[in-house]
């Protein structure tokens, strides 16, 4: 079985938690250690093969997360990976560091590629290494695909402790609007997800399979279970669902049976190592 996530950002499950309950684990909105407001609207843009936002991580902070939602989230019953951003290596090391205690926890994935906020000044391993030192909990580091290299950075995480990859975030675009030119976001550019994403993902998840001996979660433009099956393919052992849960709420069930069904005519499995299995979940 491929466990099926969903996105980071692309589900609420207080609001929707019957379509939260049809997911192997239930992947947060990205949490920093202060509430941000976010960017200015309008933050979402429709083009013809994907979608661009700027929403630029907003949420309530650590504290209140802690405080609420997260004890409604576990009682989902769904295992519950929560994503962790931030400004510097400071910021995630004392997310992961408040995240520790909490049994409801059942991974972090770093948020390590945000293209909507100023970066961390730190490099990828850096903020790993600094996540590390404050949990014990399963990391997953999430990269950009915005990259020459994303083996190298693959690497480089899986030395500074990663436990998992999560295999795209979103790559920075523009859409103009056709009267004024004016882009038709208010930050100007943003992060382009959506079935556009797809062979950047497929060509991210196989460089980083080949590079390192860790389970990847692969994300990007994923539609239906052959969109999946493609993913697995190149080495995920989990898929992600992110901007077609916009357009399609059930998509996670319909994805897991597709997937079933194109998986059971394909020879998926021989042409690689066994999968990894994408703990805990
Ligand atoms: C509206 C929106 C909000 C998002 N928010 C986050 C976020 O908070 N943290 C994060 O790591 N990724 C975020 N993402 C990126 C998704 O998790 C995912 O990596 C990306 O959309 C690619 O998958 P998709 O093509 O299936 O949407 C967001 C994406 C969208 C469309």
């Amino acid at each position: 079985m491929v466990p099926i996530l969903n996105a980071s950002g692309c589900l609420d499950a207080l609001t929707a938690p019957g379509i939260a309950r049809s997911l192997d684990a239930f992947v947060t909105k990205t949490v920093t250690p202060l509430a941000q407001e976010g960017n200015r609207p309008p933050r979402i843009a429709e083009t013809e093969s994907g979608m661009l936002n700027s929403i630029g991580l907003q949420n309530p902070g650590v504290e209140a997360f802690l405080g609420d939602q997260l004890l409604r989230l576990a009682e989902l019953g769904v295992p519950v990976w929560v994503s962790v951003g931030g400004f510097s290596a400071r910021d995630y090391a004392e997310t992961c560091a408040a995240l520790d205690g909490c049994a409801a926890v059942a991974a972090i994935e770093l948020n390590l590629s945000c293209p909507n906020v100023e970066e961390a000044p730190e490099t990828a391993a850096e903020l790993v290494a600094a996540a590390r030192a404050s949990t014990a909990r399963a990391l997953y580091a999430k990269l950009s695909p915005a990259t020459w290299d994303i083996a190298e950075t693959a690497r480089a995480v899986a030395d500074a402790g990663a436990d998992g990859l999560s295999l795209v975030n979103t790559i920075r675009g523009m859409a103009l609007d056709p009267v004024n030119r004016a882009p038709k976001l208010a930050r100007g550019a943003g992060g382009y997800s959506g079935p556009a994403l797809r062979p950047i993902a497929l060509a991210c998840v196989h460089a980083c399979a080949q590079a390192v001996d860790l389970p990847i979660v692969g994300i990007g433009g994923v539609t239906s279970g052959h969109d999946a099956l493609d993913l697995v393919a190149v080495g995920a052992s989990a898929v992600a669902l992110g901007t077609i849960l916009f357009s399609d709420p059930f998509a996670p069930a319909r994805v897991r049976a597709e997937l079933e069904q194109v998986a059971a005519g394909a020879d998926v499995a021989v042409r690689g190592e066994p999968r990894r299995s994408v703990a805990p979940i």
